[in-house]
């Protein structure tokens, strides 16, 4: 029977095309929409040499809604939204809080504003462990507060949870399954999609790869005054396409109405807490390539330590976080590695 089509936002970018990998596999039609703003389009081509199975893709930007609604009239038979689509280094939101503030939260009013006209059943939301802010304890379950984020990144995530949960408490015609990831990690086993950020990168794993392969010349641990057992921030690295994997249990679960609640929220990570030293001698160690690194001040905004209780995922969606550290490692090294082949970079 031929399966809903699934809208994903931010579709180009790391996590969004790793998961319409994962949506095309089980069948699910997808068209992306994306502004190249942290991607582009070639990773189109790479989706298409994974799946044979060429997405739909309109260049646009979600903030303007008048683009979304031709988005819905070239394509009425959406009937689920992933929306990626955002800004998403919490560095860099300490800078450019405006930035933040518009682009990830009228994107998701304008989505939320458009699902019902449009016989949309249901959005995953791609949120974030930053919700948690600092954890009174970790591992952190769902039931864990939510507390003051500590950066703008972070406060786009708990207003946009919150306005899902209005926006659906006031009688939307549709569901949602918020997904709070704690720290996506690695690239696809093919190594034709991975992470790619333009510019420098902000996040830990493309930022090592480049420096290991020889682009960048240092990598700078932000800080190894933490407390904790080396001093450096601990974080649940989860493997990217295990992640992806989570999303299409979600978009079942909401178009197949297999729970009864209108909104279900779900920490996706490993259970495992890896120090920012220890993800270091994991890489080197899993691929023989020694990463060069310095010790300097600690990066405002930054977590201390949070790692995931991800039992409730597991139970609920059936979804477990298989993919080992090492492996995920060596998947990000063969991802760099083809990049420098293709002279990308
Ligand atoms: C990880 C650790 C840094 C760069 C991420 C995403 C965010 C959200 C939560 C999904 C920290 C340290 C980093 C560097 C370093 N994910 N670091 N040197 O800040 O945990 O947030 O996960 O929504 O979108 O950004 O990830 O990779 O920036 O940092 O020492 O050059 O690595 O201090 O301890 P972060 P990150």
């Amino acid at each position: 029977m031929k399966k809903d089509r699934i809208l994903v936002t931010g579709g180009t970018g790391y996590i969004g095309s790793h998961t319409v990998v994962e949506l095309q596999k089980a069948g699910y039609p997808v068209v992306i929409i994306d502004n190249l703003s942290n991607s582009n389009a070639e990773v189109i081509d790479g989706i298409e040499r994974i799946t044979s199975v060429r997405p739909d893709f309109v260049e646009g930007d979600c903030t303007d809604i008048e683009t979304l609604r031709r988005l819905f009239a070239s394509f009425p038979d959406i009937k689920g939204i992933i929306n990626f689509a955002a800004s998403k280094a919490v560095g860099e939101s300490m800078h450019k809080p405006i930035l933040y503030y518009r682009n990830n939260l009228n994107t998701l009013l304008n989505l939320l504003d458009l699902m019902g006209p449009n016989g949309v059943k249901g959005i995953v939301f791609s949120s974030s462990c930053t919700v948690y802010g600092e954890p009174d304890e970790n591992p952190v379950t769902e039931a864990a507060p939510i507390k003051k984020a500590t950066s703008p990144y972070g406060n786009t995530k708990q207003i946009s949870e919150e306005i899902i949960t209005d926006v659906i408490n006031a009688g939307a015609p549709f569901k949602s399954v918020i997904l709070r990831y704690f720290n996506p990690v690695g690239a696809h086993p093919s190594a034709e999609i991975g992470e790619l950020p333009n510019g420098v990168p902000q996040n830990l794993i493309p930022y090592l790869t480049q420096t290991a392969i020889g682009i960048r010349q240092e990598l700078s641990v932000f800080g190894d005054d933490y407390n904790t057992p080396d001093g450096s921030c601990i974080r649940d690295y989860i493997n990217v396409v295990d992640l992806a994997q989570a999303h299409v249990i979600a978009v079942e679960r909401m178009l197949n109405d297999i729970s009864d609640k209108k909104i279900e929220i779900f920490n996706l990570g490993t259970g495992n807490g890896v120090s920012v030293l220890e993800l270091i001698h994991t890489f080197e160690e899993a691929t023989g390539v020694k990463v060069p690194h310095k010790i300097v001040g600690r990066r405002a905004g930054d977590i201390e330590k949070v790692w995931a209780n991800p039992a409730f995922a597991n139970e609920v969606l059936g979804w477990k976080a298989t993919t080992s550290l090492a492996d995920t490692m060596r998947s990000a090294w063969a991802w760099q590695c083809r990049l420098r082949e293709r002279g990308i970079m």
